[in-house]
């Protein structure tokens, strides 16, 4: 079985859960800046932010999650445990999974981000197969994790299409949910994956 992993940092040391590597950033450490802004493409959009300590403005100590949610005003990534511990934050960077809370805003330059918002087809408006899959198969309860688990989700779809259900705990591993929804959520992954085949 292949094991996957959720990014947090380049620079980090790795940690093991499970079976799943998974790494620690330094994201404490703030890096010095040369750069005055940065460019980062969201769900489609390009964005150019200025770096500095100023109301709209990146502060380099700024991790990619709180620039989401607080700068850009996309709430539907949850940030819960903000030490990469829970996944609840996770957002796809160039199409991988990674952890929006342990990523500083300022390594992100020229990176394209999807969110939960940007999940659903932009043309059609359609929801994607596995928003759709979690909906039909109830696949949540208080839906806090969710956002997290259908972007680790999608992620692994988009590498693997026709996972196992060991393939989909695998990809999951990361991603705790307090409600206990699991089972639905595997279900759903599954169900989703079959859509179109
Ligand atoms: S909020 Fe990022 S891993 Fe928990
Ligand atoms: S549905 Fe409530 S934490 Fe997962």
């Amino acid at each position: 079985m292949k094991s996957r992993k959720i990014a947090r940092s380049k620079s980090a040391k790795p940690v093991v859960r499970g079976k799943t590597p998974i790494v620690r950033s330094s994201r404490k450490a703030t890096p010095k800046m040369e750069k005055e802004t940065i460019r980062l493409t969201v769900n489609g959009q390009p964005h150019e932010l200025k770096i500095g300590n100023k109301p709209n403005e990146i502060d380099p100590s700024h991790t990619l999650a709180h620039t989401l949610r607080e700068t850009l005003g996309l709430t539907g990534t949850k940030v819960s445990c903000d030490d990469g511990a829970c996944g609840c934050c996770t957002v796809l960077m160039d199409d991988k999974a990674v952890l929006s809370c342990m990523m500083l805003t300022v390594e992100c330059d020229g990176k394209e981000i999807t969110t939960i918002e940007g999940l659903k087809d932009p043309k059609t408006e359609k929801l994607d197969p596995l928003q759709q899959a979690f909906i039909d198969l109830t696949a949540f309860q208080c839906g806090f994790c969710t956002p997290g688990i259908l972007m680790s989700a999608k992620a692994l779809l988009q590498e693997n299409p026709s996972p196992t259900e060991e393939d989909v705990k695998e990809a999951l591993s990361g991603n705790f949910c307090r409600c206990i929804s699991h089972y639905q959520v595997v279900k759903a992954v599954i169900a989703a994956s079959r859509v179109g085949r």
